[in-house]
């Protein structure tokens, strides 16, 4: 454990939990000391605060010790993440770098579409800045790294052409980027055949090119990449579709095979390919039928 940390809980902590909890008891940590978290010093007095606002709201399902194993979490599909490894796969840092404070928040109060890890807008804003700071303790990562910067975004010059934008992210996607060797293909073989020569790249067909496959990832499963014709996108807002698009595009997402692709590709071309999600996941327009 970390140092200043003292897991016995409170008299009246450990009174209060029990009547809540009913019979499933756990101690609320104590910090008798600061601690310095991704290079930042937070008072003791905060992680304590955020300790309990974390029994109340989030160890139901990511468990006492943050391990995604609550008393919720049985038969969850996606499981609560084990917030120990320390990552946010929906953060806007590139993929692998340490979350920032923002990226869980937006996250919590957002929440991820279509799993268990709903919008919680009822935490007051203090609570889950505690919060945030107290996840920090459950990951030695915080002790030895700084949260990464995150990804900039560029002015989208497909602004008010968005159809043209979906139709070149057609060709990029099957082409040069070849988001279909995890996603599902959206073209033919032959346009997909004529996409990669025009790029210059080399595809290797797959089976059952239409589905999505199952891919390694650093939570112990296999993760489904996304059919983005079925059902809703896991961090896209209805306010805010295309920025949330290519914060997962051009960041990737950590702990899962989804790289990052800013730098990979021009500006122009991903949020290109941000369109044609965009227009993938709102009409399920599949493109011409195979
Ligand atoms: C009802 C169950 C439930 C509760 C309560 C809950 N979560 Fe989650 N949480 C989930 C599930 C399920 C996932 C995994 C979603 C996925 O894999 O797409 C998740 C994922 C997360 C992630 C990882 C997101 C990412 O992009 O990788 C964070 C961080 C997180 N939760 C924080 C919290 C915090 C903080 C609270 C309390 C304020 C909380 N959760 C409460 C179910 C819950
Ligand atoms: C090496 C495999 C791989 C490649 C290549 C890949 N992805 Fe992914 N992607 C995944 C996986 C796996 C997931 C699901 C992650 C999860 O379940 O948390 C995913 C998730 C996503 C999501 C998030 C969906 C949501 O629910 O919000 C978007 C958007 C996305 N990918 C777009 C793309 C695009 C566009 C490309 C090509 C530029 C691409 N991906 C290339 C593996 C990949």
């Amino acid at each position: 454990m970390t140092p200043g940390f003292t897991s016995a809980a409170t008299r009246l902590g450990a009174m209060a939990l029990l009547g809540l909890a009913g019979c499933t008891y756990y101690e609320v940590p104590r910090f008798d000391s600061d601690q310095v978290l991704g290079g930042v010093t937070v008072p003791a007095a905060t992680l304590d605060r955020g300790a309990a606002a974390f029994m109340r709201s989030c160890r139901p399902c990511h468990g006492a010790l943050g391990d995604g194993r609550g008393p919720q979490a049985v038969g969850m599909d996606p499981p609560p993440r084990d917030l120990r490894l320390g990552i946010v796969s929906f953060a806007s840092v590139p993929a692998g770098s340490l979350w920032r404070d923002e990226d869980v928040v937006r996250i919590v109060r957002a929440g991820l579409a279509g799993t268990g890890m709903r919008a919680w807008k009822d935490i007051p804003d203090d609570d889950l800045s505690a919060i945030v700071q107290f996840l920090k303790t459950l990951s030695p990562r915080f002790r030895d790294e700084r949260p990464g910067e995150p990804i900039a975004s560029s002015p989208d010059p497909w602004a008010g052409r968005a159809a043209d934008g979906a139709a070149r992210g057609r060709v990029v996607y099957h082409g040069l980027a070849r988001c279909q060797s995890c996603h599902p293909a959206y073209a033919t073989p032959a346009e997909i055949q004529a996409f990669a020569r025009d790029a210059g790249v080399v595809i290797e067909p797959r089976p059952n090119p239409g589905l999505p496959l199952d891919i390694r990832s650093d939570f112990g499963r296999a993760l489904r990449s996304t059919d983005f014709r079925a059902g809703p996108l896991r961090a896209v807002r209805p306010a805010s579709r295309t920025e949330d698009l290519y914060r997962s595009i051009a960041a990737g997402l950590g702990g899962t095979a989804m790289p990052t692709w800013k730098g990979a590709l021009d500006e122009a071309d991903l949020w290109a390919l941000v369109h044609y999600v965009d227009a993938l996941s709102r009409t399920g327009d599949a493109g011409p039928a195979r």
